[in-house]
């Protein structure tokens, strides 16, 4: 088991990296802060309850203080190391996790529940953006802009920020940390890093491959804490001006008081948050595709990706065939044990068991329920309630027995381990959601997957847009106009044209619009507007002040001039 403490990376002493400093405090050589702890949690193996992954010492607001200013101290220096030699950190950051990839992927298995080929793909998508980040140590290009005066020269540069605290979800415990972690060090800036308390140990291994890529004294601190501590510890650092930009990956809700927050600051966060993802299915569609992305993209990671799937939009001329389809590949899954081949594991903590299950009470009468042979927890052959195990309040007159003809909790075929010991679900097809139910409308982080149907695209689109989300979407067609009138349409971040809603490359703009997002972007360059600003510099040579606009010599123009006929 690890002991996951409040961490600054610690500097190279003798050669070495000496591992954990258990200490927040100034890097610089002021008065260290020994970090109290408040309470600590357990991280537990969502697959194995009773493994307990990590010990979690969670901090107070006045650490999340102390960390900020202990990375304002180390912001300048690190900023000083010229941008091709941070470059080559990330580098060497990337070199090390290719070669833990197994190791970390494993943790990620271990902590969250992940599939292993997922999490290895999970693993990849860090080695991506360091990839990318290397190189762009050695561009951070500026440019040279023309004067409208003689003897003047304008110029453009990427500036730093400062101090970047960055707030993460679990459900990527490693690799959506890194879109923040890996450019705002490379732009020279430092970080306080507030990980999800049930993915601590992932938090502190990645913290541990930055200090052994040579990530100085200070430039990142890890802050384990929870919501409450975190939202006191952030207004404070904001209040001192130790904070210069915020990063947050997770609920729709958190992300508007955090952006609430940061307003009354003048700060803008880069804020990237829930989905309503759709995946529209045209007639001439190949629907053999449409159902293995619909599978892929609602039911892998549990449907816990802020780009899973939430509703198939399928045109009604299709319909049948598509949910025939989609129960028949949905039901022979395999589901369980994240260490084998399956298509999803646990859900990633109690606390997301718990809100899937409300998540369940939203089902109605007009719904009509495949996937499965049973409803909520997935158990041993007794069929008995799992620990997390509630009614379905409210879904209809079926009551907590179950609802739709499927039973309440019981077992699933072909399941892989214990189901007992783990946070499993049954997946759930719900054909027949409607515009105004709340399972259309709202996003379920979750095994399942909503159908709707349309008759014409106008129609299609506007369902797609209608929950107000606006992160992934998806069109399968072989119509070329349909995809593009999609496109246009659409107002999602992304948009993938007979593939998923989930799984974007790691150097393409991800983000979101509406209740995805404020409509800030990360990955490749893009993601450079969120960890510096920029600062111009007009430059003048002529020995004389010049006025711009008022000094400006432009030759006269004879207007009224026309060609002859
Ligand atoms: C998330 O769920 O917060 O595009 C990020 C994807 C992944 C990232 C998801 N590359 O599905």
């Amino acid at each position: 088991m690890t002991l996951v403490r409040p961490w600054r990376v610690s500097a190279r002493i003798d050669g070495r990296t000496h591992g954990l400093c258990a200490t927040v405090g100034d890097p610089a050589g002021g008065a260290e802060v020994e970090p109290a702890p408040v309470r600590v949690v357990p991280s537990t193996d969502p697959a194995h309850l009773d493994d307990v992954v990590a010990e979690v010492e969670l901090v107070g607001p006045e650490t999340i203080l102390a960390a900020a200013v202990a990375a304002q101290a180390a912001a300048r220096s690190w900023a000083a190391v010229p941008a091709p030699v941070r470059g080559s950190v990330i580098g060497s950051f990337g070199r090390l996790v290719t070669d833990n990839a197994d190791a970390l992927a494993r943790l990620v298995t271990r902590e969250v529940g992940k599939p292993v080929a997922e999490a290895r793909g999970e693993v990849q998508e860090i080695i991506d953006t360091c990839e990318f980040f290397r190189g762009e140590g050695r561009r951070l290009y500026g440019q040279t802009v023309p004067s409208e005066m003689p003897d003047r020269q304008l110029f453009t540069f990427r500036e730093p920020l400062g101090v970047m605290m960055v707030i993460t979800a679990g459900n990527f415990p490693v690799a959506v940390p890194s879109w923040y972690l890996v450019p705002a060090l490379l732009a020279g800036n430092t970080v306080v890093w507030k990980p999800a308390e049930y993915a601590a140990a992932c938090a502190q291994a990645m913290v541990e491959l930055l200090a052994a890529a040579g990530v100085p004294a200070g430039a990142v601190n890890l802050v384990p804490a929870d919501g409450r501590a975190t939202a006191a510890g952030l207004e404070r650092a904001l209040a001192a001006g130790a904070v210069d930009k915020v990063g947050f990956t997770g609920s729709t809700e958190v992300g508007r008081s955090i952006g609430a927050l940061c307003g009354r600051h003048l700060q803008t966060p880069c804020l990237e948050l829930g989905g309503k993802n759709p995946m529209v299915v045209t007639p001439g569609a190949d629907l053999d595709a449409a159902v293995e992305a619909a599978v892929f993209a609602g039911f892998g990671t549990a449907g816990q990706r802020c780009t899973s799937l939430g509703t198939a939009i399928v045109h009604e001329s299709v319909h049948a065939a598509f949910v025939r389809r989609f129960d028949a590949a949905v039901s022979a899954a395999v589901i369980g044990d994240p260490t084998g081949d399956v298509l999803y594991g646990p859900l990633l903590d109690a606390r997301f068991a718990a809100g899937f299950e409300r998540h369940l009470t939203l089902l109605r009468g007009h719904h009509r329920l495949s996937g499965s042979t049973a409803l909520g927890r997935i158990t041993g052959t007794g069929g008995a309630a799992g620990p997390c195990a509630a009614g379905t309040e409210g879904a209809g007159t079926e009551g907590a027995a179950g609802f739709g003809g499927l039973p309440r909790n019981g077992p699933r075929r072909g399941f892989v381990g214990d189901p007992d010991r783990g946070l499993y679900y049954h997946p759930l097809i719900v054909d027949g959601v409607r515009p105004d139910d709340e399972l259309f409308r709202e996003e379920t982080f979750g095994p399942i997957v909503g159908v709707t149907t349309y008759r014409d695209l106008d129609e299609a689109i506007e369902l797609a847009n209608l929950p107000g989300y606006g992160l992934s979407s998806s069109i399968y067609t072989a119509d070329a106009a349909s995809a593009l009138r999609f496109r246009r349409g659409v107002r999602a971040g992304m948009v993938s044209v007979n593939g998923s809603t989930t799984g974007a490359e790691a150097h393409l703009p991800f983000g979101g619009n509406g209740r995805s997002g404020n409509g800030s972007r990360q990955s490749g360059i893009w993601m450079l507007d969120q960890v510096t600003r920029w600062q111009s510099l007009s430059w003048d040579y002529s020995g004389r002040l010049q006025r711009a606009q008022l000094d400006t010599a432009v030759p006269a123009a004879d207007l009224s001039f026309r060609l002859p006929g």
